[in-house]
């Protein structure tokens, strides 16, 4: 039996999921992408070095490892040469350890134009990296394929039709020229293509056909998730479990036996617009921003933060059926004398425990707090269950009992050799 493990952001993205996958692809084979493109930014610490990937799959710094990128992905091959380039400047010997999926769609120039023409009429805040756009071609039925990269004329004819048809919503209803050159496209296109045509594979017949132990590493999270999160404010994809089957190209009943686990700041952040009920606007917020360093990795971004929701913990729970919580980030609370956790919402009269779909009743919603005393103990590095204070205890306690899951695994930093298995007997092995 293949052993796997998938690994989700439980929050709105940024959760450390980086850090996580990074530490437990040492014993792992293969670590899989299946959804969304370079608006993710994973940080991992590689030889004391912040690097930061946004297309490659994580697990990738370790030598051991195979990285997949499949077909539920949007790929743009000029970040993907970058990444690449990068990770050999650092001395990652990758060669014949990444594969791409034939089925996986291109992010291409215009899509990025459109991206930001969208944004300047009643955006959300995406990463302008043409994701939404790219996505909408692939459903629209427009997209280009890698597979497609092997035959010129289809290629040509494919990229022909995409320019003009963005030309013409660019000039006519938002008045702007295009500056994408087609012929320039093209060129850079293919030869970039020529460059890792080697890596392409039909990488869900991969997953089916090896018997090597396995971790899909999600992107963004849950409530970015265009189904279950906070719509419109989302990304394109499903950032939950639920992109799990159809980015991979594998049946649900594939992952049946996989270990799921959610990973969740011990506070909320989000980057871009939309509804974030815990939000602290004043002097608290900066000071979890400053404290947690809470700054975008892909687009430098300032993000919103706020106290720890445990409606959205629950949500994530449930939509995704995680077996267990990681929790990072707890040493940023070290200096708080009170902690607060939402519980529930107040909404109309009414309180909820449950995520509502409308975001008219998102924007009615007020937290309700359960108030904790702060530890007040510095938390940072600590590797030992005798070291975690008291009050940290009940506040990782508070979480298993409102959300019906063990937190298994507390991150205590940046650095691989910071954390602390809270359950061993549930660690995935
Ligand atoms: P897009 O994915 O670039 O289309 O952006 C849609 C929304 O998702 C915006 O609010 C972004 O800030 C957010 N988003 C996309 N990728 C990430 C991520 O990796 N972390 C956090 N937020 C993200």
């Amino acid at each position: 039996m293949k052993r796997k493990l998938v690994i989700l952001g439980a929050q709105w993205g940024d959760e450390g999921k980086g850090k996580i996958v990074d530490l437990l692809s040492e014993s792992y084979d293969m670590v899989i992408r299946y959804q969304g493109g370079s608006n993710a930014g994973h940080t991992v610490i590689y030889k004391g070095k912040k690097v930061i990937l946004h297309l490659l799959p994580t697990g990738i710094l370790h030598p051991h490892v195979t990285g997949l990128i499949t077909q539920g992905m949007v790929v743009d091959l000029e970040v993907l040469d970058r990444e690449l380039e990068n990770l050999k400047k650092l001395g990652v010997e990758w060669k014949g350890r990444v594969f791409i999926s034939d089925r996986a769609h291109l992010v291409m120039p215009y899509h990025k134009v459109l991206d930001r023409l969208f944004e300047r009429r009643g955006g959300i805040g995406t990463t302008l990296r043409g994701i939404g756009p790219a996505y909408m071609f692939k459903f629209g039925r427009k997209g280009i394929r890698i597979a497609d990269l092997e035959d010129k004329e289809r290629l040509k004819d494919l990229l022909e039709e995409n320019f003009y048809f963005v030309k013409s919503l660019a000039e006519g209803v938002f008045g702007e020229t295009l500056t994408v050159n087609l012929e320039e496209t093209l060129s850079s296109l293919l030869r970039i293509y020529e460059k890792y045509r080697y890596m392409v594979r039909d990488v869900s017949r991969i997953l089916w056909e090896t018997d090597r132990s396995m971790i899909f590493e999600g992107a963004q999270g849950t409530m970015l998730d265009v189904d279950m999160g906070t719509y419109p404010f989302v990304t394109s994809s499903n950032s939950s479990a639920l992109g799990l089957a159809n980015g991979t190209g594998l049946s649900p009943k594939f992952f049946s036996d996989a270990y799921f686990v959610g990973v969740a700041k011990a506070y909320t952040t989000r980057v871009g617009g939309g509804p974030f009920p815990t939000e602290l606007k004043g002097e608290e917020g900066e000071r979890l921003r400053d404290l947690g360093g809470e700054f975008g990795s892909t687009t430098g971004r300032p993000r919103r933060c706020g106290w720890l929701d445990l409606v959205v913990l629950k949500h994530a729970v449930r939509v995704n059926q995680l077996d267990g919580l990681i929790i990072t980030k707890l040493d940023v609370l070290d200096s708080f004398e009170e902690i607060k956790v939402c519980v529930g919402y107040e909404c109309e009269g009414e309180r909820i425990e449950h995520f509502p779909a409308s975001i008219t009743t998102l924007e009615r919603c007020r937290p309700v707090y359960e108030t904790l005393k702060g530890w007040l103990r510095n938390t940072k590095g600590i590797r030992n269950m005798k070291d975690l204070p008291p009050e940290a205890k009940d506040y990782i306690k508070l979480i298993e009992d409102f959300t019906g899951v063990p937190v298994v695994m507390l991150s205590t930093g940046p650095e691989r050799e910071e954390y602390l298995w809270l359950r061993p007997e549930l660690r995935p092995s």
